[in-house]
């Protein structure tokens, strides 16, 4: 099928999940719609980039109903593989993006952007679409990925689209749904402390030691929340930053319970060189 419309010069369209849609990947698929045709969609809870310890086994698994709203939402293929299909049992080649691997989610997370990189690489290799759609939600997952493109000279555009809210502004992800009622409330204390990082960083403050302590300090005020890290990072590089000067993010990793979520603001100087900043949070 990819042949067949890159022949005909029609944009091939990408969007991997894991299914457990929500109105996050809707937003990645509502313009990846807009952009492309054919659309394809993919669904693989890989196991790959779960550790040990993590939650591959009670990961929402919701094919029914997802495969229901991507119809609804115009999406022309599903691609959902049986990880027989994806990992043969001689499987053994593996892309690592070095570097930007082992820092803040990688270094909680050993092997978790291994088994990432690789099957976004065979979902590329598999569709070959000219444009494959990701969330700013895993701000270092979109940046690691837009690296293994420009350095494996990959012939797919990988576009990075904004982070979707619920109403009190914690980031979707399929996730949420490991929180009881009172950790929902508390997941909140992520955004609110962004918000405040934003506000001092509006009111002028540059220094990013402060920024963290700050964080920390608003982050700590929440007893249900155990923080992870909390750092201000080039966007580029994702390493520490001395002072707040160019594109950066400003990170959290915090346990919510058990549970582990992410959240992050970033920061787009509004013209080269200038010191006044766009916020995306
Ligand atoms: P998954 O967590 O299902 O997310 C699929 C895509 O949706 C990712 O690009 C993610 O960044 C994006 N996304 C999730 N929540 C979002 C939100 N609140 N706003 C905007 N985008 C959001 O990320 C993965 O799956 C996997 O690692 C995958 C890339 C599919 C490889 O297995």
């Amino acid at each position: 099928m990819a042949r067949q419309a890159r022949a005909e010069s029609r944009i091939i369209g990408l969007v991997p999940t894991m299914g457990a849609l929500h109105e996050g990947h809707a937003s990645l698929i509502a313009r990846a719609k807009r952009e492309c045709s054919p659309l394809i969609a993919s669904i693989f809870v890989n196991p790959k980039q779960f550790g040990p310890d993590e939650d591959f086994a009670k990961y929402p698994r919701t094919f029914e109903s997802d495969s229901e709203k991507l119809r609804q939402a115009g999406v022309d293929t599903l691609f959902a593989p049986e990880a027989a299909e994806i990992y043969p049992k001689d499987f053994s080649t593996y892309v690592h993006v070095e570097g930007l691997s082992e820092r803040l989610e990688g270094r909680s997370r050993p092997g978790h952007f291994r088994g990432v990189t690789t099957v976004v690489m065979k979902l590329l290799q598999i569709v070959q679409p000219h444009r494959a759609y990701f969330g700013r939600k895993d701000a270092q997952q979109a940046r690691l990925i837009t690296q293994m493109a420009r350095d494996l000279n990959l012939d797919s555009e990988i576009v990075v689209c904004p982070i979707v809210r619920e109403p009190d502004r914690l980031a979707l992800s399929s996730r949420n749904v490991y929180l009881n009622p009172e950790q929902r409330k508390a997941a909140t204390i992520l955004y609110r402390a962004l918000e405040a990082a934003k506000k001092e960083l509006e009111a002028g403050g540059r220094d990013a030691l402060h920024l963290q302590t700050s964080l920390r300090r608003k982050l700590d005020s929440e007893p249900l929340a155990a923080v992870d890290y909390a750092e201000v990072v080039d966007a580029e590089t994702f390493e520490p930053v001395v002072r707040v000067s160019r594109a950066c993010y400003v990170l959290l990793a915090v346990f919510i319970g058990k549970t582990r979520l992410i959240d992050n603001l970033y920061l787009e100087p509004k013209a080269p060189e200038s010191d006044e900043f766009m916020f995306h949070l």
